[in-house]
């Protein structure tokens, strides 16, 4: 066990590749396809399904169905959060799998069989349980045991009989996900799409008064989209656009920051992080006004104007000396995973997918093993209305028959100045994903870290809503602290979960990135994960 942590502990490094997934069975998913001939998207796609295993979460972003409308999760004239993050109105239409066949097929070396093989394997033969399962599976321990197919496969029956979360260390073993990813990986995506599983997913669904059809199902489309592009200090940034505000928010946020010193007086000055939080609050209230860029006219073009450097200079301007309260920027009113894989020939890899919260809308269509997201609740449940992540946002994020809910997913490569790519990372974390990038990426260029070091530091966080600076253990000084609170900051250390959520989730440490990097003058691939969280790196 000391020698599996240890190894876990480091990152990996290989000339020939490298993939970082959030879980260590993931990455050598990965790394096994890079092994057998395989690219950095065969690699990608081999961990994203072996994710979809070992981390609960399968389906990734979905769309609304057919039937969704904008006041659908408001009851008697009150807005229902709970019917958007649970059961089966939450369920949006699983989108990952058609993706993860098209990403292989476009740009991939190797069938998908050999792709969805190894998750199919450790279906099979299980894998140990870890603490943050244990910890996620409490948490949504009723949501869990309401299902009969989630309680079976995801907990115990503990001496009353009543249904309990396992232990660290249980072993989980899948038949009817492996049965799933055996047929996705002979069929390709209509055994998915069509046929016993969606006839399976819509049984499970309409059953208990959702409205997820087989028309919804066979509608799944990959829409490809140019990605934001920025720059840092001379890096190239290139990131995720509508309708994730992810990308705009690390472009926008890194605009920022390029206007002040870094190392000010030393590492982490007062008055960089002073500005950090600033502009993070500014670009959340610009974030509540966009939407799926199908449903919003404009909105594409307003988001890329938010990624200029003119952009960032009139939100500069705005930021005083002291800290704005939230009130007077707005108008009155775990279940995500990422992978990064590159090659030896310099293909790279950054996806991350979600079904939103861990274990999605806890619902596992009988004999298919895998959970149904809860998507739906990344719309605005009513206009100005939390989200599970303390997001709110308004009608250009209402619910709208195929519209795809606001994400804030933040997948992100990073080229040097000459041109060479550097880094291929991403994050889970909810509305915090965006910060977590752009913070690994200020630690890389700025403070010259290795890339393990770098996504570990201690991050602060602003989620405009509540007007507090959410900071990890050990993330300030005393000194520090106490200048940003001279400032009218708030903080608020290890974090809470936003709304109605009970310790566990966000107490310690948020979100879990992970990278590739690429040392510039060696080309060796490095790959880790936040070591303060479960996650890992594989190579060749
Ligand atoms: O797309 C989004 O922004 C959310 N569904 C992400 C949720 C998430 O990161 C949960 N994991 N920690």
């Amino acid at each position: 066990m000391w020698m599996l942590t240890l190894l876990l502990a480091f990152p990996a490094v290989s000339p020939r590749g490298a993939v970082a997934a959030a879980h260590p069975l993931a990455a050598e998913a990965g790394a096994s396809i890079l092994r057998r001939g395989g690219n950095a998207v065969d690699a990608a796609v081999a961990a994203a399904f072996a994710l979809g295993v070992v981390e609960s979460r399968s389906s990734g972003i979905g769309v609304a169905p057919l039937a969704a409308r904008p006041d659908m999760f408001v009851v008697d004239g009150q807005p229902r959060q709970d019917l958007a993050n649970s059961g089966p109105l939450g369920v949006a239409v699983p989108a990952a799998v058609k993706g993860y066949a098209e990403l292989a097929k476009r740009f991939g070396k190797k069938p998908l069989s050999q792709l969805t093989s190894p998750a199919e394997q450790i279906a099979l033969r299980g894998y140990q349980v870890s603490i943050s399962f244990v910890q996620s599976s409490q948490h949504r321990l009723d949501c869990l045991a309401a299902d009969p197919e989630a309680a079976r496969i995801f907990l115990r029956k503990g001496e009353d009989g009543e249904y309990e979360a396992r232990e660290p260390g249980d072993k989980l073993i899948q038949p009817d996900l492996a049965r799933t990813l055996h047929a996705i990986g002979e069929k390709g995506p209509d055994a998915f799409y069509k046929g016993r599983i969606a006839r399976s997913m819509v049984e499970a669904v309409a059953s208990r008064g959702g409205i997820l059809s087989l028309q919804d199902l066979a509608r799944v489309q990959v829409r490809e989209r140019r990605p934001i592009e920025s720059t840092y200090r001379g890096y190239r940034i290139v990131t995720m656009p509508l309708p994730s505000s992810g990308g705009f928010i690390v472009s926008a946020l890194l605009n920022l920051l390029e206007r002040e010193d870094p190392r000010a007086g030393g590492y982490r000055p007062e008055r960089f992080l002073h500005v950090m939080i600033e502009a993070e609050k500014r670009l959340l209230a610009l974030r509540q006004k966009i939407g799926d860029p199908d449903f919003n006219p404009g909105a594409e073009e307003r988001v890329r104007g938010m990624t200029t450097k003119e952009f960032a200079g009139e939100l500069w301007k705005q930021i005083g000396d002291r800290a704005t309260p939230v009130a007077q920027l707005v108008q009155a009113e775990h279940g995500t995973t990422h992978v990064s894989a590159v090659d030896e020939e310099g293909n790279a890899v950054a996806l991350t997918t979600t079904v939103n919260d861990g274990f999605g809308s806890c619902i596992v269509p009988k004999g298919t093993g895998f959970l149904l997201n809860d998507q739906m609740d990344d719309f605005a449940v009513a206009p100005g209305v939390a989200n599970t992540y303390g997001l709110r946002s308004g009608s250009e994020n209402a619910p709208a028959p195929g519209k795809i809910p606001l994400s804030s997913m933040a997948p992100t490569l990073m080229f040097g100045p000459d041109g060479s790519l550097l880094l291929a990372i991403g994050s889970s974390g909810g509305a915090t994903i965006p910060t977590t990038v752009a913070q690994a990426i200020i630690h890389i260029v700025d403070d010259r870290m290795p890339v393990d070091r770098a996504i570990a530091q201690p991050r602060l966080h602003h989620n405009l809503f509540p007007d507090v600076v959410r900071v990890e253990p050990n993330g300030l000084e005393a000194a520090t602290a106490r200048a940003l609170e001279q400032r009218g900051h708030q903080l608020q250390y290890g974090g809470e979960r936003f709304q109605d959520h009970g310790p566990g989730f966000f107490d310690t440490v948020w979100g879990k990135a992970c990278a590739v990097q690429i040392e510039p003058d060696t080309g060796w691939r490095v790959a880790a994960c936040d070591f303060r969280e479960d996650g890992g790196g594989a190579i060749p």
